[in-house]
């Protein structure tokens, strides 16, 4: 395949943010298409992207022949049936998280992807964030001993403001669990591996966001027992109040190995601190040039803000499988495993037990 077509079903908050520039890093890729169901969304990213053509039905720009993947970047619920009737339509997939709003929606998903032989990828960014890489790296040769724990904190504060489509239920599935913690229990997979069993539990606290029902959670918290005896302490809320948000907000991982301890936050992307076994006080590692990017990737990690710009490789990714008719990182499968943890934690909150968990093959 020479020229890749792309289409991007929702031009919201996301969509133009991070998978324009996304976009043109690769190689004889061109955005063809969007489409928004908000015609004043829709005009407004016309005007951004200067593309011409442009549909509020996502069926119609999934039919086109120019168009050979679509990312989709829409709430949640909306995910699925807009995937399957791309990928049933020939199309190559990348789907922001949470892939679906229950586990089987999204193995739903990974069969139409397999069955249609198509490309299938899920928007798990942190993945593609530099310190997380070069951190699995020291993970997986023994740098840090025998991993004991994992904790991450993702606290930012969002007060009682209306939240739109991510304060209810029928449109994104879960609350703060598949907002933010999604994200967690993805790395967590990347970084220490299958988990055993887990717990969880949830809490709302704001019932009514500007005059408006909110009936999903604000906090979450899973906790979990690792196949390799690790425990995770996987805690997310939107109600950390004086927090502030997005970037400026607390976003922490801290590995516990018996050699050593690594500590990151999000606002550093490209460094992190490591504490040695009987060395007292932490020391920052800078991230080795070849983990600034993703392999392949021309991007330059030195432009741009380092915040923002490593989310871009996430599309290098995706076009690049496309191409080489290979498996994304991470794929569906990703995304349906994260489900699977995600629907026992909402079970485990509900019946306060532990679950084991059983995650769909691969
Ligand atoms: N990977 C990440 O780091 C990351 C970050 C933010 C959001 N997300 C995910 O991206 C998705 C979108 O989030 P957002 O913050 O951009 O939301 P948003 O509300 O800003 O944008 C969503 C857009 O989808 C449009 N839309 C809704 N229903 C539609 C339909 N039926 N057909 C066409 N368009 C439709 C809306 O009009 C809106 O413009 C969510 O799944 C979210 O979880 C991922």
């Amino acid at each position: 395949m020479s020229n890749i077509g792309v289409g991007i079903i929702g031009c919201g908050g996301i969509a133009l943010q991070n998978h324009l520039p996304g976009l043109d890093l690769c190689l004889e890729t061109k955005l063809v298409g969007l489409c928004d169901n908000s015609a004043d969304v829709l005009a407004r990213a016309v005007k951004q992207t200067g593309v011409d053509i442009h549909t509020t039905d996502y069926k119609e720009l999934v039919q086109r022949d120019d168009i050979h993947a679509v990312i989709i970047a829409t709430p949640n619920a909306t995910h699925s049936p807009m995937a399957i009737e791309a990928m049933l339509n020939g199309k190559h997939v990348l789907c922001e998280k949470p892939l679906g709003i229950d586990q089987k929606e999204t193995i739903e998903m990974l069969d139409c992807a397999r069955e249609n032989k198509v490309r299938h990828m899920t928007a798990f960014t942190y993945r593609f964030v530099p310190a997380m890489r070069y951190m699995k790296h020291l993970v997986d040769t023994g740098a840090i001993g025998q991993p004991y724990h994992i904790r991450t904190c993702r606290l930012q504060d969002w007060g009682d403001r209306n939240i739109g489509w991510r304060q209810i239920k029928k449109m994104a599935g879960s609350g703060e669990l598949g907002d933010m913690l999604s994200h967690r229990l993805d790395y967590a997979h990347f970084l220490i591996g299958d988990m055993k069993r887990i717990t969880a539990d949830t809490r709302r606290f704001i019932h009514d966001r500007e005059g408006l029902d909110s009936d999903l959670e604000d906090w979450v918290t899973v906790m979990a027992e690792f196949e390799n005896n690790a425990t995770g302490v996987l805690e997310s809320s939107k109600l950390a109040t004086g927090r502030g948000e997005g970037a400026r907000s607390q976003d922490y991982c801290e590995i516990n190995g018996s050699d050593a301890s690594m500590i990151f936050q999000l606002e550093n992307p490209n460094c992190f601190q490591i504490a040695r076994k009987s060395q007292t006080g932490l020391e920052t590692v800078d991230v080795p040039r070849e983990f600034l990017t993703w392999p392949g990737s021309n991007r330059d990690p030195f432009q741009g803000d380092p915040g923002i710009s490593f989310r871009w490789d996430q599309d290098f990714e995706f076009i690049d499988a496309i191409r080489n008719e290979r498996e994304c990182e991470p794929s569906f499968l990703q995304g349906a495993r994260v489900q699977t943890v995600m629907d026992l934690a909402l079970k485990a909150a509900d019946e306060k037990a532990w679950f084991d968990v059983n995650y769909p093959e691969a």
